[in-house]
């Protein structure tokens, strides 16, 4: 299996990856041949779900109280000790800073005490190659990352080598389903409810409007179709505020309609950018979707669908691989690793860090801060 282009650390490896910057304590552990030794996920929902969203002061704290215990059980599981580990990876960034600042310190702590090696990792790219820890995908490929704080496409054309094809303008596609179910009193987090939900609804019901379909481009835009559901809930509520169970169903079914559409259109276009980009292809181009959208059902179906028509093939990482977890900050910091980088301790925590970091920021405010 092909991983690399360029082998410069010995192997085998081994690498700890630690992922605090939402409200998911996690620290996996993989090696270089994609074994995942442990995957520990210490997930804050309880704390957050009376405030209906994440809260980083509380996120932080809970961060705080809870990585060592997470590490230690990460590596009981692996059945093995901290000096069998090659490095030490951490999400350093974009995030909650809080958070990010306590599995970045927490990262440097161990490569202090043991001597191994630090990588900071950018959150984003460890949504971005999650897909080569389960399957042999190479270089180049068209990503769609579409999480609670980010929707973009991008071609991954290496390990730090990305080119953002569009992002978003306003809402990340996770957010817009996270407002949806909100403001439909459905709890949080809004994805997997809203999919719930709408699998007992109609989709054509109420005909929310597609932001950006049919532009040129591939930028992304939720926040007219957000506005348009509250006003269609608005008028469905009764005195008290109340929505029937139907009427929430079909709203839900109907927006989950219109964020797919939205993505479809958009990725069409991106396969068609990423083709001029890279010439006449000597394989098949590869189209990867990650980040916890990703799980939803409807979406991967109809993604699949659309690799099939534009002539891609396609992979989207297993579910648990979708939402935050540590084994793919783990893998990213074997990717790395592999090639020899690593980082200084005085490497700092940031709260806003783009993948590909000669693109324009564009400025978002979701639960992540930046979209970019
Ligand atoms: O990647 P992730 O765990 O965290 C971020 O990096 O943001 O993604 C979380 C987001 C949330 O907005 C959540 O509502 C959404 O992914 N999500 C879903 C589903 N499962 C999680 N959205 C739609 N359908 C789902 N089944
Ligand atoms: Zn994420």
């Amino acid at each position: 299996m092909k991983r690399m282009e360029k082998v410069l650390v010995k192997k085998p490896a081994t690498i700890l990856g630690i992922e605090t910057s939402c409200d998911e304590t996690a620290v996996g552990i993989v090696t270089d041949d994609g074994n995942i030794l442990a995957n520990e996920v210490l997930s804050q929902f309880k704390a957050h779900e009376p405030y209906g969203g994440v809260v980083p002061e509380i996120a932080a704290r809970n961060h705080v109280e809870h990585v060592d215990l997470v590490i230690a059980k990460a590596l009981e599981n692996a059945k093995i000790g901290i000096d069998d580990l090659d490095a030490i990876a951490a999400t350093a960034g974009p995030g909650l800073i809080g958070g990010v600042m306590v599995g970045t310190v927490a990262g440097k702590a161990l490569a202090l005490g043991t001597g191994k090696p630090f990588i900071a990792i950018n959150h984003l790219e460890g949504h971005a190659l999650s897909i080569r820890l389960t399957e042999a995908v190479d270089f180049p490929y068209l990503l769609l990352l579409i999480s609670g704080g980010h929707c973009q496409l991008l071609s991954i054309n290496g390990v730090g080598d990305y080119l953002r094809l569009g992002t978003t303008l306003d809402d990340a596609a996770g957010e817009a389903f996270d407002k949806t179910a909100k403001l439909l009193g459905l709890g949080f987090p809004g994805g997997p409810k809203i999919e719930a939900w709408a699998k007992e609804g109609r989709p054509d019901r109420f005909p929310f409007p597609r932001p950006l379909c049919g532009k040129p481009g591939a930028d992304f835009s939720f926040s007219g179709l957000k506005t348009a559901v509250r006003r269609q809930a608005d008028q469905l509520a009764n005195d008290n505020g109340v929505i029937a169970n139907q009427d929430v169903s079909d709203i839900a079914a109907s927006f989950q309609a219109a964020v797919c559409d939205c993505l479809l259109d958009r990725v069409q276009t991106a396969m068609h950018m990423f083709r001029d980009e890279h010439g006449a292809p000597s394989r098949t181009p590869a189209f990867v979707v990650a980040g916890g959208v990703a799980s939803n059902q409807l979406i991967r179906a109809e993604l699949k669908t659309c690799c099939s028509r534009e002539g891609y093939s396609f992979h989207a990482p297993p579910l648990w691989l979708c939402t935050d977890n540590g084994a793919m900050i783990a893998w990213a910091g074997i990717e790395r690793h592999l090639l020899g980088i690593h980082h200084d301790l005085d490497f700092a925590s940031r709260a806003r860090w783009p993948l590909d970091e000669t693109s324009e920021t564009k400025i978002g405010s979701g639960k992540r801060g930046a979209k970019a």
